[in-house]
């Protein structure tokens, strides 16, 4: 197979970790015969430095022609005035928008030899394989207006969270389709009690639902969700949420596996590639991380999962998407950890050390 992939490296500890992907993809071409040909453009703070904006015309084009995008991450102090014109998270924003990616996919599952990393007990964590399906184009992140304004002499903000029928009936679609090759269950999350876009998200879901009969529909809040992550997480299969309260539930699930570093995602909307597959975004769920940045002790596996999904989703490749995943499993099992996923003072890989070994763990199908 012949793919062509965008990589798009972002800021921080974005090109650090781009790289241990690059080297998976060169690595699983060998072993397969796949040519993927990778090619670099800039977005967020560094195509804000290089080009006035945080996604250039020229980076757009080439994701919509290409047959997959990777993204490690964008952002970072550098561009935090809340004053400025131009952030670089309006790059990534923009390019879910601009390439309709409504459907965001952030599936929680835990490796055994990871409990002592994660913040909950043991007990709490059996069982726990969850993924969050994060409604990606609309909601607050978008919803008119947005703006501030002048009221009786005060300077006030305003942002809008707006849902329409049609935008909760496709991720909602979505949901339970992919409950049906889960656990048969969607916990539709709302706040239902307080915002009327939740009353028209509740109707909407419970009235697509009726086509899946085999699914085990709950509506839950936001808050109560909240808690049960933490306190029975093993209680969710699907979560179907929209953009602002997916942003967060997703970051609270991510932290049950050790390390918000070790998780995967994939962005997909209605466009497919030259193979007939989504034309999907796949990125890890940590953020620029500027803190280490620079210092080569990124934890890759987030990023090299997303090159999983994207395997599976945009190219069809799913024995070659098992292949990555296995040889993350088995670096984790031979005790290798990133400073993310050990305790103070225990050993550890940096980021290219880690890559080499999941790397070495690569097989041909
Ligand atoms: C995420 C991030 C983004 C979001 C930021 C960087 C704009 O937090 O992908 O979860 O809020 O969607
Ligand atoms: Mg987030």
């Amino acid at each position: 197979m012949k793919a062509t992939l965008v990589l798009l490296p972002g800021d921080g500890i974005g090109p650090e970790i781009m790289a241990a992907a690059g080297q998976v993809l060169n690595r699983l071409g060998e072993l397969c015969h796949h040519e993927f040909s990778m090619h670099s453009y800039l977005i967020g703070g560094s195509a804000i430095d290089a080009a006035g904006t945080a996604l250039p015309h020229e980076t757009l084009v080439a994701c919509q022609q290409a047959d997959a995008i990777l993204l490690a991450a964008v952002g970072g102090p550098k561009w935090d005035d809340p004053t400025a014109q131009v952030r670089p998270e309006q790059g990534l924003l923009g390019l879910r928008k601009e390439l309709g990616l409504f459907a965001n996919l952030r599936p929680v599952n835990l490796h055994p030899d990871l409990q002592d990393a994660s913040p909950l007990r043991s007990d709490r964590l059996a069982g726990v394989d969850l993924l969050v399906v994060r409604e990606l184009t609309g909601g607050i992140y978008f919803g008119e207006p947005r703006e501030r304004r002048l009221s009786d002499g005060l300077i006030e903000a305003v942002d809008s969270m707006v849902y329409n029928q049609a935008e909760v009936e496709r991720i909602a679609h979505t949901a339970f389709q992919l409950a049906q090759d889960r656990r048969h269950k969607v916990s539709s999350i709302d706040k239902a009690n307080v915002l009327e876009s939740s009353r028209l998200w509740r109707e909407t879901v419970t009235q697509v639902g009726k086509s899946y009969p085999e699914i085990e529909l709950e509506h839950l809040l936001i808050d109560a969700t909240a808690m049960y992550l933490v306190t029975q997480p093993a209680r969710f299969d699907v979560l179907l949420t929209g953009n602002l309260f997916g942003d967060i539930l997703s970051d609270e699930a991510s932290v049950l596996s050790g390390s918000m570093g070790n998780l995967p995602s994939t962005s997909l909307g209605e466009g497919t590639n030259k193979h007939g597959f989504p034309r999907g975004l796949y990125e890890p769920i940590h953020g620029s991380a500027p803190d280490i940045a620079g210092t080569g002790t990124a934890n890759p596996i987030g990023t090299i999962l997303s090159t999983a999904m994207l395997l599976r989703h945009s190219l069809g490749l799913s024995l070659e998407a098992e292949q990555v995943e296995n040889a993350v499993t088995e670096t984790i099992s031979a005790g290798h950890r990133t400073v993310d996923l050990t305790r103070h003072g225990e050993p550890c890989l940096n980021t290219n050390e880690m890559t080499a070994q999941i790397v070495s763990r690569l097989k041909r199908p």
